[in-house]
């Protein structure tokens, strides 16, 4: 019932951001990418990513944070993904998503941009478990 619940206040909250998009001017658009120094930032768990229990913790941050944007298989297609204008949620599973290196996605994460929230509050290392969780489903 705890995630239930905060998966709505997400969906509020997207909601909220959709009624003020109007408004803003400097809504993010065209293709996103991260500053090219972080394209060689190491992931440090990057030995880790056939850690099924790591994998495990990834999944739940994923579920409590992400999927009401991303969808339960990360293609995108959450049930808030609807009321958001373009650019609408990631795909995780996509070939774009799946060319960019580790530190990319873990820069996204960290900064977001326009719907995307910025994850900076959650710590470093669980943005990381979120990075190879992304890549495990990458390859189903
Ligand atoms: C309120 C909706 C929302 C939530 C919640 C959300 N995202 Fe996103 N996400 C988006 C949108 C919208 C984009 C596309 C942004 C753009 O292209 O400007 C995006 C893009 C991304 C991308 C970039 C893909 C790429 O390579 O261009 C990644 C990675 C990502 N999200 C991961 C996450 C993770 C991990 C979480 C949870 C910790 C999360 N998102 C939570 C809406 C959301």
């Amino acid at each position: 019932m705890k995630a239930c619940r905060r998966s709505l206040t997400v969906v509020a909250a997207a909601a909220a951001l959709v009624a003020g998009a109007g408004t803003m001017a400097a809504w993010a658009q065209g293709e996103w990418k991260a500053p090219a120094d972080q394209k060689n930032v190491k992931n440090p768990l990057a030995d880790k990513k056939a850690d099924k229990a790591l994998l495990g913790e990834g999944k739940k941050i994923a579920e409590t944070n992400c999927v009401t944007c991303h969808g339960p298989e990360g293609k995108g297609n959450g049930p808030a993904a609807a009321a958001l204008p373009p650019p609408k949620p990631a795909d995780w599973t996509s070939a774009k998503v799946a060319s960019e290196t580790d530190g990319e996605i873990f820069w996204k994460i960290s900064n977001g941009r326009g719907a995307m929230p910025p994850w900076k509050h959650l710590p470093d290392n669980q943005r990381w478990q979120l990075v190879n969780y992304i890549r495990s489903l990458q390859k189903k």
